[in-house]
């Protein structure tokens, strides 16, 4: 189509009546966890094949009320992204890298058979909420605003014989510290997935979809049977090759000082792109790190801990910015990494990296999108 045909996406406005008190709000922000506190408001905007988008709003945030025999509820039909907003120290609020999530977004749409939203209107909806909800971006340097745009199927009908004519997408804010942070950065272990698998090629694992959270679940349990912070998944065919976390992509240092290198299991279509990977894969070499996708086996990343070559290893994404990895267990016994303490590498990164969030460092990379 012709872009000056594409109707263009509006959003009506309309303002809670009853919003926290900001005495109440200020007590939510001083330790709000992550994902548990919420906005006054969010954004809705449906979509159906003989309309395309329409009904675009910022309301208040509140239950939904959905036909029992909807899609999502049944076949799980649903895409989702994770980004965050910031408040520099300049008292300017921005959002890291907004663009990149409205394209995976796209992407998980695709496979999931459900509609591409438009970039613009993705970006536009966080702007709008976030203006909206200004006062709920945090001014602790260690919290930030979870934004979780997502998308679900609300066909009405129990048959799967098409994908869905109709969808709803929502932008709900959650004001959060870091999921593994309670108060100051510290190492978590993993657990290694050898009974399970997350995902194979040609399924859904590079797809930001609910679906494999679900099927990690049991993971997960494993790994906090077996007192470890998180579960770590290989791959589908060999159960050999480390993939990523839970919900965190992996990279493992190798070397220290001024020859320490970094490298990530490289993209072979089960693991899901993160923007944090991406970012440092691009962001390591301009600050003397050597940075590689490659491929590691359970073995190679046990007998490099053991012969020192692997000096550090850690977790990225949106929520886990970049947390250390100390401990490494599994069926058949476990493996400290380095002296199983956050190590000078990972935390360099994670300070180069919130730098540039949080405004304290310069963004060679245009990275940074402001919003106020
Ligand atoms: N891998 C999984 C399974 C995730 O859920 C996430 C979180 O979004 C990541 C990796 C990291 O992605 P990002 O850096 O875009 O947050
Ligand atoms: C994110 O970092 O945005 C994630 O998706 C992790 C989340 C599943 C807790």
């Amino acid at each position: 189509m012709n872009a000056s045909l594409i109707p263009t996406i509006t959003f009506d406005l309309h303002a809670s009546e009853q919003p926290v008190p900001p005495e109440v709000r200020a007590n939510l922000l001083e330790a709000p966890g992550f994902g548990q506190v919420f906005t006054d408001h969010m954004v809705s905007l449906r979509w159906s094949t003989d309309r395309g988008w329409h009904d675009g709003k910022l309301e208040p945030y509140g239950p939904l009320v959905l036909d029992p025999a909807t899609a999502v509820l049944h076949y799980g039909q649903e895409i989702f992204e994770g980004l965050k907003a910031y408040r520099q120290e300049s008292g300017q609020i921005v959002a890291f890298r907004p663009e990149a999530n409205a394209a995976r977004f796209r992407r998980s749409a695709v496979r999931m058979a459900m509609p591409e939203l438009p970039d613009e209107a993705f970006v536009q909806a966080i702007e709008l909420l976030v203006t909206q909800d200004r006062d709920w971006v945090p001014v602790n340097p260690e919290h930030s605003l979870y934004l979780r745009p997502f998308m679900v199927a609300t066909t009405v009908a129990l048959g799967v014989g098409r994908p869905a004519n109709s969808c709803l997408f929502l932008l709900i804010a959650s004001p959060s510290a870091g999921v593994f942070s309670g108060g100051s950065v510290r190492a978590v272990s993993v657990w290694l997935a050898e009974g399970y698998t997350r995902a194979a090629k040609g399924g859904t694992g590079e797809a930001k979809t609910g679906g494999n959270y679900a099927a990690a679940f049991a993971g997960q349990q494993q790994a906090i049977d077996n007192d470890c912070d998180q579960v770590v998944w290989l791959d589908a065919n060999e159960h050999r090759w480390v993939e990523e976390m839970g919900g965190m992509n992996l990279f493992f240092v190798y070397g220290s000082g001024a020859g320490a290198r970094i490298m990530t299991p490289a993209l072979t279509g089960s693991l899901l792109p993160g923007i944090t990977r991406d970012s440092l894969l691009r962001l390591a070499p301009d600050l003397g790190i050597p940075a590689t996708e490659g491929a590691i086996s359970v073995d190679q990343w046990r007998a490099g801990c053991e012969s020192g070559e692997i000096t550090e290893v850690f977790a990225c994404g949106t929520a886990a910015v970049i947390t250390p990895v100390g401990q490494v267990k599994g069926a058949s016994g476990g493996w400290t990494i380095g002296d199983g303490q956050p190590g000078p590498v990972t935390m360099r990164l994670r300070e180069e990296l919130t730098g540039i969030q949080f405004g304290r460092r310069p963004d060679p990379y245009g990275w940074v999108h402001k919003i106020i």
